[in-house]
């Protein structure tokens, strides 16, 4: 069987540091390992729309923002299929399938649309697309006949919704969809990476974000502004590592060989931690290095936008064509879909033939 990955991002704002470790990253490796036979990443501008509605301009205008990132982190076209959801109508169709396939009530018991419900203060005015979002993911992952599914682990409910609808459909229709694999990021500090004051989520209402655009200086300062350990006050002090924003972004990017080139007086990160814990390690130290970790690997990614940016053009005919690749297996697994339900009407010469020798025996 193909190694087919789907991914994909609302587009909704720029794409943050927190996008990249917990991964954009991991999307560039795979796409390198040579290990997949197609790699499908999708800017879900459709999923946007179920909760900005009233909006779209802002998904319109974030459409270029999330493919340049994209692009700028190294996902190279030649080998990656980019695409637009909305210009896949093949998803909306598989979708109006599969709504029979799932109850209300699994749907209202998905924790993830749960608690989504909730921070958008929706209570009783939930949008029936916004509520069903669940399935209209299932029909981007088997509209590609995923196997794997590179996401953080927010999304895993929406995994296995999905699995639940392939197994569904495959028992009542016969074998025709694949069953997905999430694969979550391996590193723990990049399941989810803080805002730089130290919440839990990086959130652009927030303002606590580190995009992947921002330029160094900026970069920089966030960096030195960053949430610590508020008791940590003295240098003398001795230093919590738990909550500790610092910590917690170079346990998700630093390695042994960014101690070699910037701060040689450690071998590696718990050497770090333990002095800071035992007490005469400044904040300050530790952010320049965090800064220095930071920039060596936002820098080729600021090169790779600078030169895209002077082709939006470029760029959109990138969209454009992997739209029209995608479109291209999706309705190759739609027409499989709808001759599995037996709606596949006019290529059904038996179906026709029954019916001809029905009313000719009348
Ligand atoms: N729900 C994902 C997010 O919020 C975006 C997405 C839509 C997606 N369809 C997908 C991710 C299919 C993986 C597979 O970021």
């Amino acid at each position: 069987m193909e190694k087919i990955i789907l991914t994909g991002d609302r587009p909704t704002g720029k794409l943050h540091v927190g996008h990249y470790v917990g991964s954009l990253k991991r999307r560039v490796q795979l796409q390198n390992s040579g290990e997949y036979d197609k790699i499908f990443i999708m800017i879900a501008d459709a999923q946007a729309l179920t909760d900005n509605a009233d909006n779209p301009e802002k998904i319109r205008q974030n459409i270029i923002e999330v493919a340049l990132d994209y692009l700028s982190c190294g996902l190279d076209p030649e080998k990656t299929t980019i695409f637009i959801q909305s210009q896949v109508p093949e998803l909306c169709e598989l979708s109006f399938y599969y709504m029979n396939l799932v109850t209300v009530s699994r749907l209202q018991r998905n924790p993830t649309v749960k608690s989504e419900i909730q921070m958008r203060n929706f209570e009783t005015s939930i949008p029936v697309g916004f509520f069903t979002y669940p399935i209209s993911q299932a029909s981007d992952i088997t509209a590609f006949k995923a196997t794997t599914v590179p996401v953080g682990e927010d999304q895993l409910p929406m995994l296995e919704q999905t699995k639940e609808i392939v197994r569904r459909f495959n028992a009542v229709y016969g074998e025709t969809l694949v069953e997905p694999e999430i694969l979550l990021p391996d590193n723990k500090a990049c399941l989810r990476l803080p805002g730089i004051d130290g919440k839990a989520k990086m959130s652009k209402s927030l303002g606590n974000c580190i995009y992947l655009s921002e330029d160094a200086e900026e970069v920089r300062k966030k960096v030195m502004s960053m949430y610590t350990d508020p008791e940590h006050i003295k240098v003398s002090d001795p230093g919590k590592i738990e909550g500790n924003t610092v910590f917690t972004y170079l346990d998700a990017f630093c390695t042994d060989e960014h101690f070699k080139k910037y701060l040689p007086e450690y071998n590696n990160l718990d050497e770090l931690k333990a002095h800071y814990q035992r007490g005469g390690l400044g904040d300050v130290k530790v952010k320049k290095f965090l800064n220095s970790v930071l920039q060596e690997e936002l820098e080729p990614i600021r090169a790779r936008r600078k030169e895209y940016e002077k082709d939006i053009a470029y760029v959109y005919e990138i969209l454009k064509k992997g739209s029209e690749v995608a479109q291209a297996k999706a309705a190759q697994t739609l027409a499989e879909v709808k001759a599995a339900m037996k709606i596949n009407y006019f290529e059904d010469k038996d179906l026709i033939a029954e019916h001809i020798k029905k009313y000719s025996e009348k």
